[in-house]
């Protein structure tokens, strides 16, 4: 059933709003049960749609897995009935190739559909392939899947990165947690998702060190044992919601927001004219000016986050004067500047830059969400908008966002889902 969010804006955000666990962490730890038969229990898992998808494939292959309560997950990976994740799978959801460095590791074999294109960008996973093939993977692409097979395991080598990949970085990790002998991974991904990924591990008897800088080292162990673990709050969701509480002239605290996941960007956000203090109950953002331009470059962390560059572009749409944003990971991920251009902003796009002239409103209308963060940002549009918006396809939102018109209708805004005829 085909839903829209219809959207009264004006009303600026008050009140407190409850960051929910790290979607981009939850679902690589959900991989990381394959790499152990014992029990894996990972506390403050977000219910969302991606989450669900992670959960059925792993069913899929075989890992019993129990909801313990609303947010806590207990898998446990004894045998398996399949090595193999198919397409149907891996089409709904591209971070399913993480599962291709455990099952090679632990399985010493898998068949994972190539993830195909995404809405954003090419998005390949060459980088995952050739560091399994480093450490000593037989690969074949065949009939679009990636067939790997390592009968007398894996073996640990030095893999340089050409450039930073976030998930080819946690698939090599968790592939090189089971491999014999040390590996080191240089240029690899600094996120916070990736350092709690690499902690999760270590808690399940792996060794692995310099996670969160450019070099990670991980000596190989024979096996990993079970363990329990708390996602951290979603930094992209918080960085979300401080957007949406600045462009609306509200005053809202993000309750667990890690401040220290989002130094670049609460700073773009100071010089944007928005204040962020941290209180006793979570970090407090407001406005303490008008909005004003900055030019942002999106780039892996620590830079500004691209996970926000759409939320980012929507706040810049009513700033007092000119910004660029110039979109530096993906190729294609402006598709949220034409729906807000019908709202009224005023964006030209010059292939990896967006310019946009602030504008004094933003006017209610129909608009299309296309991927996960530019459907939020359009819903942040809404909240801004004069009269009435109403977003479409919200299965985008649903991947990434939790209960997220609940939160955003406790802090004042006159938000509601319904379903499209
Ligand atoms: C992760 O995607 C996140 N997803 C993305 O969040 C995030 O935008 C991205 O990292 C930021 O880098 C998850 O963690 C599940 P990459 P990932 O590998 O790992 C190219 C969201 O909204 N590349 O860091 O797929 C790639 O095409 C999502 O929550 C290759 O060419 O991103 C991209 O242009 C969207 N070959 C760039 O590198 C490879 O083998 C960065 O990709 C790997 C990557």
């Amino acid at each position: 059933m085909l839903q829209k969010m219809l959207i009264k804006g004006g009303v600026p955000l008050r009140g407190a709003i409850p960051i929910s666990g790290a979607k981009n962490l939850a679902l690589p730890s959900i991989a990381a049960a394959l790499l152990t038969d014992q029990k894996l229990t990972l506390n403050n898992i977000p219910n969302l749609v991606d989450v669900n998808s992670a959960i059925e494939l792993l069913n899929y292959l075989g890992v019993e897995i129990n909801w313990a309560s609303r947010h806590s997950l207990i898998l446990s990976t004894n045998t398996l009935k399949t090595t193999e994740a198919p397409y149907d799978f891996v089409r709904k959801m591209r971070a399913s190739i993480l599962v291709l460095g455990p099952l090679t590791a632990r399985f010493k074999k898998a068949s994972v559909s190539l993830p195909g294109g995404c809405a954003i960008g090419a998005r390949g996973v060459d980088l995952h392939i050739k560091a399994l093939q480093q450490l000593g993977a037989e690969v074949e692409l065949e009939n679009g899947y990636i067939k790997t097979s390592a009968p007398a395991g894996l073996f640990g080598c030095d893999i340089s990165f050409p450039f930073s990949t976030m998930t080819g970085t946690e698939n090599t990790l968790m592939a090189a947690a089971l491999a014999k002998g040390t590996t080191k991974l240089i240029n690899a991904a600094m996120e916070p998702e990736v350092v709690e990924l690499a902690n999760l591990l270590n808690k399940m008897g792996a060794k692995i060190e310099g996670q969160g800088t450019p070099v990670i080292t991980i000596e190989g162990v024979d096996s990993l044992h079970g363990a329990t673990f708390d996602m951290m709050p979603d930094r992209i969701e918080a960085g979300t919601y401080a957007i949406a509480a600045a462009a609306t002239n509200g005053e809202v605290i993000l309750k667990n927001c890690r401040r220290d996941h989002l130094s670049s960007f609460f700073e773009t956000m100071s010089l944007a004219g928005v204040t962020h203090e941290e209180t006793e109950e979570g970090v407090l953002v407001k406005r303490k000016s008008d909005i004003m331009p900055v030019d942002v470059q999106t780039m892996q962390y620590p830079g500004f986050p691209t996970d926000l560059q759409a939320q980012f572009t929507t706040l810049m749409t009513i700033c007092k004067g000119a910004a660029s944003i110039t979109e530096n990971i993906f190729e294609n991920r402006f598709m949220h500047a034409p729906e807000l251009v019908r709202m009224g902003a005023n964006i030209a796009i010059h292939g990896k830059t967006a310019v946009i002239t602030g504008v004094n409103a933003l006017k209610g209308a129909q608009v299309m969400a296309t991927d996960l963060r530019a459907s939020v940002s359009l819903i942040i549009a809404g909240l801004v908008a004069e009269g009435e918006t109403a977003v479409n396809r919200l299965y985008h939102l649903d991947r990434g966002y939790e209960n997220l018109e609940e939160k955003l209708t406790n802090c004042g805004a006159n938000i509601k889902r319904v379903s499209v005829d």
